[in-house]
């Protein structure tokens, strides 16, 4: 039998719920934060993604579906929803707008990542950037936006992390710094990391390997070598945050695993001192328009896993009540009750009454398969109600059975 692919996931009716009421809750914190939603392509010029992104990310390196089409085209399912918002924003011209132009989206993601639990090949994510302006105002902004977002969506005790990575302008410093450490350390050094060492030295921070994680902890941290203009901006993030009471943790070894990301880069992570991937992670992209061909715009924005949220909620026994669906089953008798009841159920779905027919069985069976679905009501058209011109309407609930002149369903469904 076939089965869905490695990394991805079938979203069971059972499940739509809960997807539901994520999405309400991003529409809803989005109109609250004055963000509109934008949508774009599923797939995108693989240089979209490359040029931004990092060619020395694991991204780049090893997750992206790439493809040539048939008119030779090279093209790539979307990894991630930053880059492409920000080709849409110098496509359309949204920069001759006010400033900053707030975006949101939620839709499907690709990455040829290694599945485990709440990490997939194919994934949803939800997300914001803010587009044209450098203030610690729209820092504070997204960061409140996704906080506020993850809140509503009942997720306790998560803990927001916080850096600044600072300007690339600034970094030299830094990176002679970070050398000076690895050098004599390199022979310890997973592979990849010997390679980042001279192509992307700031990854070096970000790999996943436990021989390389010990190492991390003593590096040399990017706050400490902040240019005077990004180190204002942090304090000011800073002083923002506190002054409207959100709590964070100064994290220095957090970079992100995007080479995009300058000064300020955040997590939302599920519990203080959990080893789990991040909810929600973010950060300014104050180059990122550049590299895609635009004039130099600041940027900042977040984005988050659906399917990790409905892990955690999950796992945090958070569970959304099944919503009354209000469907009826029309169950009918013989040939002349079923042409009566073709016609009674688009009747009544005209007006707004939801309602489908029972299978064409037996009527006991037709009950069974009402209340096997969880049908509200079971309408029924058996010989006696055909003979007398009525339908008998049980309430699968209570039991509760009552007859009325066929004429009269509609205002008796309406009750
Ligand atoms: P990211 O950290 O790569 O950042 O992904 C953001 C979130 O997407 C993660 O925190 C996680 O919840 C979810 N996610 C990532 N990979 C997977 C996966 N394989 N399976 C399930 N969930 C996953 C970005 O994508 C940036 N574009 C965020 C951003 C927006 N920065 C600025 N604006």
């Amino acid at each position: 039998m076939y089965q869905a692919p490695r990394g991805t996931t079938d979203i069971l009716p059972d499940d739509q719920a809960e997807w539901a009421e994520v999405r309400s809750v991003l529409d809803r914190t989005a109109a609250n934060h004055g963000y509109q939603r934008i949508d774009t392509p599923i797939f995108e010029n693989t240089d979209v993604f490359a040029r931004t992104v990092g060619d020395d990310t694991d991204i780049v390196e090893k997750e992206m579906y790439n493809f040539r089409d048939r008119g030779n085209q090279q093209l790539t399912l979307r990894p991630e929803g930053t880059a492409a918002v920000c080709r849409a924003y110098l496509e359309h011209g949204l920069q001759n707008t006010p400033q900053p132009v707030r975006l949101y989206y939620v839709g499907p993601m690709f990455r040829y990542d290694r599945p485990q639990a709440g990490r997939y090949r194919l994934f949803h994510q939800l997300g914001a950037e803010a587009i044209g302006d450098p203030s610690p105002t729209v820092d504070l902004e997204i960061i409140q936006f996704a906080r506020t977002m993850i809140d509503r969506l009942g997720l306790r005790e998560t803990v927001l992390t916080i850096n600044s990575i600072g300007d690339p302008a600034d970094r030299a410093s830094y990176l002679d710094a970070l050398a000076t450490y690895y050098k004599p350390k390199l022979a310890e050094l997973c592979g990849d990391c010997n390679r980042r060492y001279t192509r992307n030295p700031l990854r070096l921070l970000d790999c996943k390997q436990v021989t390389c994680q010990t190492h991390q902890a003593n590096a040399p941290t990017t706050i400490n070598y902040l240019g005077t203009d990004a180190g204002s901006h942090w304090e000011e993030l800073l002083a923002h945050l506190d002054s409207v009471g959100i709590s964070y943790t100064i994290d220095p070894r957090l970079v992100r695993g995007l080479d995009y990301y300058t000064r300020t880069v955040f997590e939302l992570h599920p519990s203080i001192g959990s080893s789990q991937s991040a909810l929600c992670a973010g950060g300014r992209y104050d180059g990122l328009i550049a590299q895609l061909g635009g004039p130099p715009t600041a940027g900042i924005g977040f984005a988050a896993g659906i399917e990790r949220i409905i892990l955690n909620r999950r796992n945090q026994g958070s569970s959304v009540p099944k919503s009354d669906s209000g469907l009826s089953v029309l169950a009918y008798n013989g040939a002349e009750g079923k042409t009566r009841a073709i016609i009674l159920a688009s009747e009544l779905r005209a007006v707004g009454i939801p309602i489908i027919l029972a299978p064409e069985r037996s009527l006991r069976a037709q009950m069974r398969y009402g209340s096997g679905i969880g049908a509200q009501r079971v309408l029924i058209l058996g010989s006696n109600e055909l003979a007398q011109g009525t339908i008998s309407i049980r309430d699968m609930a209570t039991s509760q059975q009552i007859e009325v002149p066929l004429e009269h369903i509609r205002s008796a469904m309406q009750e």
